[in-house]
C-alpha cells in the first residue's frame, strides 16, 4: 500500500513514533511523512528526536510537491496522528491552505481511506461538531485515548493500546498489546 502519515501540532508524539516504527519493522508499505512545524517540534520536545530519523520521506506542510495533494495519485491511506483541533478544523471545513490539510481533503473526495486520531481536552462544542461533520464524510475517528484492561506496565504499553487500533484500522497485523480475553 501506499500511504501519508500526517503528523500536526497537538501532544502525543509518541503515536507516531510506535506507528512509524512499526512500519519500518514490519512491512514494506510505501510511507511519506508529511508534518507541520508544531508537528515537527513537538516530536522533538516530547521524545527528543528528530522525525528525520524515521527513515521515511519527510515533507513540511508548506510544500505541495507530494503526491498526496492531488487526486491523481494512487494513494491508498493516510492517517493523521496526533491531529491539533486546528487542523481538525480546517479539514472539516475543506480549508486546504497547506499539503495537509489539501492531502485530507484529497481522500475525502476520492473517497480513500482517511484516519484521523485527535488529542484535545477538554473538547469544546466546536471540536465536538468538527468530528461529527468529519464522522459523516466517512473520516474514521480514533482518539488518542489508551486503554487500561490490558494493564500496561509502562507509558509505551499504554499507548500502543492506540497505535494497535491505528493499524487494525488499517488493516495491518499486529500484536503490539494484549486483545480481550484472547
Ligand atoms: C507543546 C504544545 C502542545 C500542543 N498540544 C496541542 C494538543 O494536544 N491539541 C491541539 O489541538 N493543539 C495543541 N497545540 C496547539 C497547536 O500546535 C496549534 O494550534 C497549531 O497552530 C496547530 O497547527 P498544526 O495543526 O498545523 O500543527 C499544542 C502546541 C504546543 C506548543
Amino acid at each position: 500500500m501506499k500511504m501519508v502519515v500526517g503528523i500536526s501540532g497537538a501532544s502525543g508524539a509518541i503515536y507516531p513514533y510506535q506507528l512509524l516504527s512499526f512500519l519500518k519493522a514490519n512491512t514494506a508499505h510505501e510511507v511519506f511523512v508529511v508534518a507541520s512545524d508544531n508537528g515537527r517540534r513537538i516530536f522533538k520536545e516530547e521524545l527528543n528526536r528528530d522525525l528525520e530519523e524515521m527513515g521515511f520521506p519527510l515533507f513540511s506542510t508548506k510544500n505541495f510537491d507530494v503526491p498526496s495533494v492531488s487526486g491523481s495519485s494512487k494513494m491508498d491511506q493516510m492517517i493523521i496522528v496526533p491531529c491539533s483541533m486546528g487542523t481538525l478544523g480546517r479539514i472539516a471545513h475543506g480549508y486546504s491552505d497547506d499539503a495537509l490539510t489539501r492531502s485530507a481533503d484529497v481522500f475525502i473526495k476520492e473517497k480513500r481511506k482517511l484516519i484521523i486520531v485527535p488529542r484535545e481536552t477538554p473538547f469544546s462544542l466546536i471540536h465536538i461538531e468538527n468530528m461529527r461533520l468529519l464522522s459523516l464524510a466517512g473520516v474514521t475517528i480514533i482518539p488518542a485515548i489508551p486503554s487500561f484492561y490490558s494493564h500496561p506496565k509502562t507509558l509505551e504499553e499504554a499507548a500502543f493500546t492506540v497505535t494497535a487500533r491505528i493499524l487494525d484500522h488499517m488493516g495491518i497485523e499486529n500484536d503490539l498489546r494484549k486483545r480481550w480475553k484472547v
